[in-house]
């Protein structure tokens, strides 16, 4: 913009000294009789007069005229300088003027001349520009002192009379003159605001920001583009537009209002949400204001940059979300790790994990007491670094198996009490995505307790054993001798009452006398079948069994609405048993599940291969019934005394003996027998049995 403004400056003083000059020069030749003028103008950069324009004479002679003025003799300058006109007898030959300027004088016939001074006294500052800003542009200041000569010539010659008559001329010139350039100037002014205001406007417009101008009331003075787009909308324009523009513009103002009470006066930022007038959606625009006054008018007002922060909202606040989902899974591992931490810290069996190399990458304390102990004595780092070496060649052992999962056994010893351990180890691969092993976990299980335990348990079950065939060898002797005298006496009371005939006097006592006697046959029996000689063993199919039972039982529990469910395992083996008296085992655990449903129900029997829970019982095979009823249950009270002898809860009716007596046929073929009951809901008896029938150093017999 400066160098527009400089060229009009330049080019301006001689237009506009010939436009404002001319005419009055024109009259002041004629009135006066000159010829020829030439006029010179003070030019500042050039600390000269230069040669402007010429009357009479060409220009271009005239503008080859540069009088500098420093030339403190030179008649011409000494005219401008003293502000007088004064006569020259012959410019061309006059000493105190160069040569150079004599020659040119010369070529232009400029001999005798009156140089009369030119001076316009216009200030630029009271005119175009306000006392504010005129600093801002210094060249201008001299345009308000335009100054120069004016030389006219008469080839007759001049005299003082000339001079005088001039006088008024350079008083009117310099009127014209200051005319002119008052025009002039306010001419320039308006273009360079007319300039300014169009790279304003381009500047205004540039910005990506909505900036606008609002006064003292929040009225919206100036918008740039992007804020018409916002707060402006015509007739033309869709409903939707025109409301969402109505909204905005009731938005924003409404936002003004309530910031402005609070301002301090500085430039604040704020937010705002507005409408997208297009699109319908919120926007959110950070907005920027500055207090504003306009001196010209006095008016205070605001201007605002609204910068659209919507997209920087959303990502923040997405950002903020992702955070705060990381925060709490970071949160859930942390809380999972510590309670693995926990879990492993407690676990009483050694877990250790190596790596592909087998290198210890953590242990849970229960396995550091093997391979670190704490208190490390000469004695206990050796067991461990033992323990290490056995486990690490144990592992490399493992390693041949192409299994995933693994189990050996290790003997190791207690760093703390030098005691063997005889670990079972189970070891599982961990593998990565791509199958390869990242790590092995090995578990350990004391198995040298668990062998003492069982060790212990049949030792027990060998006491148990053998008191019971001590007592069944009593009671079945006492049964055998008592049996016989009580056939004879049953067959003298069913002679008796078939003789006396049902109608007989004191008919009841023999019925009480024979009821009684059968009681006391059926606990023989139960008796006598429990004590049955081992020689009885033999390959038994158990099965068969089942079904056989089931049929002798199967019409009587019919009647009482009681069905029988077999669920037989098709591949079930034969095992070595007395067949007699298992056959009384199931015979006993119908009935009783029978008794449990009075008002019917179903019992299920099913035989099974396999130790199924027992298999640390039962080390070899081992076969599995079980009968299940839908009945009344036990409650947990009873549950301990029903195996007992002698205990019923059917009076007058049961014996008390089957479960007794069953238990016993059971333990004497070497097989456990387990019960689960809940009241309401059903029994389940459970037995296991070895397929090889009871070992020989239990054997009841
Ligand atoms: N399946 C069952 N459901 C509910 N209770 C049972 C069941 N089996 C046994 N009992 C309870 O155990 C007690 C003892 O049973 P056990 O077979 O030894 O004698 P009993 O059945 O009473 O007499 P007996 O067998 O001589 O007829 C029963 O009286 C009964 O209370
Ligand atoms: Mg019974």
């Amino acid at each position: 913009m400066a160098d527009v403004l400089e060229r009009a400056r330049r080019s301006a003083p001689v237009r506009d000294a010939r436009e404002a000059l001319e005419p009055l020069l024109d009259e002041l030749m004629r009135s006066l009789g000159f010829e020829r003028a030439a006029v010179l103008l003070y030019d500042d950069d050039r600390a000269a007069l230069a040669g402007g324009f010429g009357v009479g004479v060409p220009d271009a002679i005239v503008r080859e005229l540069v009088i500098p003025f420093a030339l403190p003799d030179d008649p011409i300058v000494a005219v401008l300088r003293g502000g007088l006109a004064a006569r020259i007898r012959d410019a061309t030959t006059d000493e105190r003027i160069s040569p150079a300027t004599r020659e040119i004088l010369a070529r232009a016939s400029l001999g005798p001349v009156v140089a009369a001074p030119l001076r316009s006294t216009t200030d630029l500052r009271a005119t175009g520009q306000d006392g504010k800003s005129g600093a801002a542009t210094p060249g201008w200041e001299h345009h308000g002192q335009w100054a120069g000569v004016v030389l006219l010539s008469r080839a007759a010659g001049v005299t003082q009379s000339d001079v005088d008559a001039l006088v008024p001329f350079a008083r009117q010139a310099e009127e014209a003159l200051s005319l002119q350039r008052d025009v002039e100037v306010l001419r320039e002014t308006s273009e360079a605001h007319a300039i300014e205001k169009e790279w304003l406007w381009w500047m205004v417009n540039g910005v990506g920001d909505a900036v606008l101008v609002t006064d003292s009331n929040n009225d919206m003075v100036l918008q740039n583009r992007r804020a018409e787009l916002l707060f402006r909308a015509s007739d033309e324009d869709s409903a939707g537009k025109r409301r969402a523009v109505w909204m905005n513009n009731f938005l924003f103002t409404a936002a003004l209002s309530t910031w402005n009470l609070e301002r301090a006066g500085a430039t604040t930022s704020r937010e705002v949400t507005l409408v997208d007038p297009i699109e319908g959606d919120e926007l959110i625009y950070e907005v920027i204001t500055t207090p504003a006054t306009n001196f010209r008018v006095g008016m205070r007002g605001t201007v605002s940059v609204l910068k659209n922060v919507t997209d920087i909202r959303h990502i923040g606040e997405e950002l903020a979300r992702g955070r705060q989902r990381l925060q709490s899974a970071e949160e859930e591992i942390r809380i999972e790790r510590d309670r693995l931490d926990l879990v492993l810290r407690n676990v009483p069996n050694p877990i250790i994990v190596v790596d592909n190399d087998n290198h210890i990458m953590s242990m849970n304390p229960a396995a550091e007491r093997l391979f670190k102990p704490a208190s490390a004595t000469a004695r206990a780092s050796h067991t461990a670094l033992a323990n290490d070496a056995r486990f690490t060649s144990f592992l490399a052992g493992l390693r041949l198996d192409p299994a995933m999962s693994k189990r050996g056994e290790i003997a190791l010893a207690d760093p703390r009490s030098d005691d063997r351990l005889e670990m079972e180890v189970s070891a599982t691969e961990i593998r990565d995505a791509r199958g390869a092993v990242m790590a092995i976990v090995s578990v350990m299980q004391d198995i040298g307790r668990l062998r003492e335990l069982e060790r212990r348990r049949l030792e027990q079950v060998l006491f148990d054993s053998e008191k019971l065939a001590a007592t069944g060898r009593l009671a079945a002797s006492i049964a055998h001798e008592i049996n016989n005298p009580l056939e004879a006496v049953q067959n003298a009371l069913y002679l008796l009452q078939k003789e006396l005939g049902a109608e007989a006097n004191n008919r009841q006592y023999l019925d009480i006398a024979s009821r009684e006697t059968q009681r006391m046959s059926r606990i023989l029996r139960q008796m006598l079948g429990f004590y049955r000689q081992q020689e009885a063993m033999a390959e038994t199919d158990l099965n068969a069994l089942v079904e056989e039972a089931g049929g002798l039982v199967a019409k009587r529990l019919r009647e009482r609405g009681v069905q029988i469910a077999n669920q037989l395992d098709p591949v079930l083996p034969r095992i070595r048993a007395s067949a007699d008296q298992l056959k009384q085992v199931l015979l006993n655990l119908l009935l009783n599940a029978a008794d449990s449903m009075p008002k019917g129900g179903t019992i299920t029997v099913a035989t099974q291969a396999g130790a199924g829970a027992e298999t640390e019982v039962f080390g070899r095979d081992a076969v599995q019934i079980q009968v299940r009823d839908t009945g009344a249950g036990i409650p947990d009270e009873l549950i301990a005394q029903i195996f007992e002898p002698f205990f019923s809860t059917k009076p007058g009716k049961g014996t008390g003996l089957g479960l007794w007596v069953s238990q016993g046929i059971v333990q004497s073929h070497g097989g456990t027998m387990r019960v689960r009951s809940r009241v309401g809901r059903g029994t389940t008896f459970m037995i296991t049995l070895p397929v090889q029938g009871p070992q020989s150093d239990v054997r009841a017999v």
